[in-house]
């Protein structure tokens, strides 16, 4: 596990740069520092450092796909800054939230920032003499899970306290709001790379079950994590009566008591730590937590199958391991 959060490390050192010496230009200097903030504080760096993976795995170099890396980094970290206005989040990466230190139209500003960044630095590959049909392709694949992300998040928000949800629904909700952009972090790394039709393809499915079992790993964190580790609220899901798939099931599979129980404690915007451990022990009574687990064990062994198509290569086995480490992380 360690190695693979060194990897992303390693691989995040450039893309770092390359975001902070990008931003610095951003008048005024509250804006600039909103804006750089939250990569200051540090995250994983999973999607950039998937880009990076994916331009090697189809025989082309990280340096190619540098910008885009960075971009697809900036893109997720306006998705952040207005996720937590959106779910009213106080912390992120063990740090207030952006728009707690400063407020909430700085936060939004400097999400629209980020956004609008990311597409210069996507541009900004011509200047490296990258093709500037690849640098069309990434483009769009970026605006495509632009436009997803918000498709997503507008049904992760229409589906709160929206208990009649049902598992198709969550399933294209979270493939939207966060398998989208992890699979135009792969996929725009293999069109940077060079990587033909085929490979592109194989890339872009790898990262759409990656992503899909990195939100079910994110909604399982929430339940059984503790803040500390993980940066970010704990619990919060269950106390906005948010549909995970944990939820969704447990709410089919339920009647009675057990079901008006949980629907209470879902309905509960102030629950106590008893009432979402009560949560949780529903959960898995009704086999809720196994059931997730098991779909997103499932993405991760489909996705580990498309890449057979690739040579073998060090980036296809990093590849493989990242596909691990979704969800055998623990922030
Ligand atoms: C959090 O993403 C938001 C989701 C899509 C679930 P990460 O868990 O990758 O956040 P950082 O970048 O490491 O902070
Ligand atoms: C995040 O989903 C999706 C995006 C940021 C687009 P969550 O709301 O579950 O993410 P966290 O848990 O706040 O990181
Ligand atoms: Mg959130
Ligand atoms: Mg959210
Ligand atoms: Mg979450």
């Amino acid at each position: 596990m360690s190695d693979v959060t060194d990897v992303l490390k390693q691989y995040s050192e450039d893309v770092v740069k390359t975001i902070e010496e990008n931003l610095s230009v951003i008048e005024p200097q509250d804006l600039q520092d909103a804006c750089l903030y939250l990569t200051k504080a540090g995250g994983k760096m999973l999607r950039p450092a998937l880009t990076l993976i994916s331009a090697e795995a189809v025989g082309g170099n990280k340096e190619d796909a540098l910008k885009t890396a960075a971009a697809l980094e900036l893109i997720h970290t306006f998705s952040l800054i207005h996720d937590d206005i959106m779910d009213d989040d106080d912390m992120r990466r063990g740090m207030p939230s952006v728009h707690k230190v400063w407020d909430e139209p700085v936060a939004i500003l400097a999400g629209d920032t980020l956004f609008s960044k990311a597409f210069e630095m996507v541009i900004a590959s011509k200047e490296e003499n990258a093709h500037p049909a690849n640098v069309a392709n990434a483009l769009a694949t970026v605006a495509d899970a632009c436009v997803k992300i918000c498709e997503g998040q507008a049904s992760d928000m229409s589906f709160e306290g929206n208990f009649d949800v049902k598992e198709d629904e969550y399933s294209e909700m979270i493939f939207k709001k966060t398998g989208a952009l992890i699979a135009a972090a792969t996929k725009a790394g293999a069109i940077m790379g060079g990587g033909d039709d085929e490979a592109v393809h194989a890339l872009y499915e790898y990262g759409r079950m990656i992503g899909t079992a990195f939100q079910i790993q994110d909604d399982y964190l929430d339940v059984i994590s503790d803040e500390k580790d993980l940066g970010k609220p704990v619990g919060s899901d269950i106390a906005k009566g948010k549909m995970t798939l944990m939820v969704v099931k447990a709410l089919a599979e339920s009647e009675g008591e057990d079901h008006d129980r949980l629907l209470e404690i879902l309905k509960d915007d102030d629950c106590s730590q008893e009432s979402i451990d009560e949560a949780i022990d529903l959960f898995n009574k009704y086999g809720s937590i196994e059931y997730a687990y098991n779909l997103a064990l499932e993405n991760i062994d489909c996705s580990k199958k498309v890449l057979e198509i690739l040579p073998d290569s060090e980036a296809k086995q990093l590849l493989i391991a990242l596909a691990d480490f979704v969800i055998d992380r623990s922030s």
